[in-house]
């Protein structure tokens, strides 16, 4: 079968399973099994696949068809330029929480640069990421700070593996030290200057609204906090405030229905914030001990 013939029968395959972006997913696959980019899919429509590029491709639609997300059949997913390792273990890093990355940085910078014109001094920074999941906050805020000190914590060992995994990909494990805890434990009277984390905060109350894939394939405890979708950054916000140098900073991700709650629970901080994301939801709160 050539290339381009394949391309059309698994573009009307998948939008006759009703696969969001049929063409877009029969592409990423097509692309994965041939490992290969977009371009070369145009460029060589006439290639012949053999039976085994074939088969493979067959197994990958055949997966996406049942709805499991492109990135754990691919086994990547793209977050602030660096191409992660995703299992079914972790959350598939989304783009909105490169906001958190983007308001950390900004904090940091204003912190060290002390209104000087030449770049902010990072160096003496001490980071935890708490809940890593892949890793990806972490990761990045390594690569934009360097040589802040990382910590990252997760309550999953699986999660973990595949953080440290990440973390080699882009010889970055002398940089962060991966921990399995409940949320800072270990971590009281630390002293840090910044406790970061995108912890779970859907509520079972809105399961309904979550899309299928996320509640059929992404880790539970990834998403759901518990009934109100609050009970994990409840527990988070007192132990941050422990683990916290004074006027050091607590930056969470969060959703547009816990927000007015999430204020009410910083209401003893200072400097509280929330920032929008693109689509104008209440994303980041950002609050300085
Ligand atoms: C929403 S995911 C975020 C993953 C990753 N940081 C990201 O932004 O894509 C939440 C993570 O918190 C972890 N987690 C859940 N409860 C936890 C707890 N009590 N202590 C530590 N980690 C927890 C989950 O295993 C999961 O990896």
């Amino acid at each position: 079968m050539q290339l381009k013939q394949a391309l059309t029968s698994a573009i009307a395959r998948l939008k006759a399973d009703d696969v969001p972006s049929p063409r877009m997913n029969a592409e990423l696959l097509l692309m994965f099994t041939l490992n290969c980019d977009r371009s070369y899919l145009y460029a060589h429509p006439e290639r012949e696949l053999t039976t085994d590029e074939q088969n493979q491709y067959g197994r990958a639609l055949a997966e996406r068809a049942r709805g499991v997300p492109a990135q754990y059949i691919t086994g990547h997913q793209e977050f602030w330029g660096m191409d992660l390792i995703v299992s079914p273990a972790v959350l598939i890093p989304r783009p909105e929480t490169e906001h958190v990355i983007e308001s950390v940085v900004e904090l940091a910078g204003a912190q060290g640069a002390g209104g000087r014109v030449r770049p902010p001094d990072t160096s003496h920074l001490r980071i935890v990421d708490v809940g890593t999941g892949s890793g990806c906050i972490a990761l990045a805020l390594a690569q934009e700070l360097p040589p802040a000190e990382i910590h990252a914590t997760d309550i999953s060992t699986p999660a973990l593996e595949v953080a440290r995994a990440n973390a080699a990909r882009y010889q970055l494990e002398s940089r962060i030290q991966f921990h399995q805890a409940d949320l800072l434990e270990g971590f009281e009277n630390s002293s840090f200057d910044f406790i970061v984390s995108n912890p779970p905060y859907v509520g079972e109350s809105e399961e309904d609204q979550v899309q299928l894939e996320v509640r059929k394939f992404e880790p539970r405890n990834a998403v759901f906090a518990g009934p109100t979708g609050l009970e994990v950054i409840a527990r988070l916000i007192p132990r941050a405030h422990a683990a916290l140098r004074p006027g050091g900073w607590l930056v969470m991700e969060i959703s547009g229905t816990i927000s007015e709650e999430v204020r009410r629970l910083l209401r003893d901080w200072n400097d509280v914030r929330i920032r929008p994301d693109l689509q104008s939801i209440p994303r980041v709160a950002q609050a300085r001990r």
